[in-house]
């Protein structure tokens, strides 16, 4: 039998697990802040890690957050397995520095960001957010991220650009799940440039506060609050204007149940279940679904004329 020695238990062994990560995540936020106060994030941008200098927005909702646990362990990754919990189990081999995006296609100023130049394109903001999976549930998530069309802007699209592509990392040394030919890899999704252009589209480096855990596409990805969680690519590394929509990787697994718009609304059904209700995590009765996730007042006039039946 082996004794161990009283130093070298852990203080994990000894602390009841949860109080231990809360109080690693803490100093972490201590020491990240010392550092981050200069370089805007900690040097190593570890998960959890602070983010320096997130200003409060208006975008806040007086709904209750989704717990940070359940944030992170319940989630949709393909690249790492298919069940809920893979991804927080598997994504730790995502290395996410160095990492670069690549902004290209019909735009004046092509350009390949650094992600530490990224973090300090636009002042970030915390965005706290509704957002519904297509599959039923939803969850109130505090993002925080910069505006898309902040990088829009300075990429400059040119006359042909109508829609903007999102390729994500295709690397199965550090993706295991894309050893399985289960989509179409690497995972696409695409906006209409209008709707990329839109204030509420934003691309998330962090929530609660903190450096985007792995499992929630680090280091960088798309939120798009008024659409099925799905059109959210995690951890994008091409940005690409072009002319035509894009064939988005859930489009070309099923067209008849994934369209290239995918906006919440409760009247069109999936062709397999009703998009009517929604299961908030953390509550026990379903909750209605909003048209346009409850954001129509700031996005319907996107599709104002649009048969919604047809383009869904
Ligand atoms: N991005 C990539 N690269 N791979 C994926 O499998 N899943 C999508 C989207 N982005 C996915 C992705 C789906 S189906 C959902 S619901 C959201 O991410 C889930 O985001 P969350 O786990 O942070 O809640």
């Amino acid at each position: 039998m082996l004794i161990r020695h009283p130093n070298d238990i852990a203080p994990s062994e000894i602390t009841p697990p949860e109080i231990y990560r809360e109080r690693r995540r803490f100093m972490q936020g201590v020491s990240a802040l010392a550092a981050g106060a200069v370089l805007g994030v900690s040097p190593k941008a570890e998960a959890g890690a602070k983010l320096a200098g997130v200003r409060a927005s208006a975008y806040r909702l007086d709904e209750e957050r989704t717990p940070y646990k359940d944030v992170t362990t319940y989630n949709n990754f393909y690249e790492f397995g298919t069940g809920k919990g893979d991804p927080s189990e598997n994504a730790g081999s995502l290395k996410t520095r160095p990492w670069t995006v690549e902004v290209e296609g019909e735009v004046a100023h092509p350009k390949t960001y650094d992600i530490d130049a990224l973090l300090k394109l636009a002042p970030l903001e915390e965005r706290v957010y509704r957002m519904r999976c297509v599959e039923g549930w939803s969850m109130v998530i505090p993002w925080v991220g910069f505006p898309l069309n902040e990088l829009i802007r300075r990429a400059a699209p040119t006359g042909n650009a109508r829609y903007v592509e999102f390729v994500t990392l295709n690397d199965p040394e550090q993706m295991p799940g894309l050893r399985r030919r289960i989509l179409s890899w690497p995972y696409l999704e695409g906006l209409r440039l209008d709707e990329a252009m839109h204030p509420l589209a934003i691309l998330a480096v962090g929530l609660y506060g903190e450096v985007l855990p792995n499992q929630n596409g680090a280091p960088i990805r798309l939120v798009v609050p008024w659409k099925y969680g799905f059109k959210s690519a995690k951890s994008i590394v091409k940005i690409r204007f072009v002319e035509k929509p894009p064939l988005t990787t859930w489009m070309a697994a099923a067209p008849r149940e994934y369209g290239f718009y995918s906006n919440v609304n409760p009247e069109v059904d999936h062709p397999r279940w009703s998009q009517a209700k929604e299961r908030r995590i953390g509550e026990l009765s379903k909750r209605d679904t909003l048209m346009f996730n409850g954001y129509g007042a700031q996005v319907a006039q996107l599709y104002r004329g649009m048969d919604l039946q047809k383009f869904f």
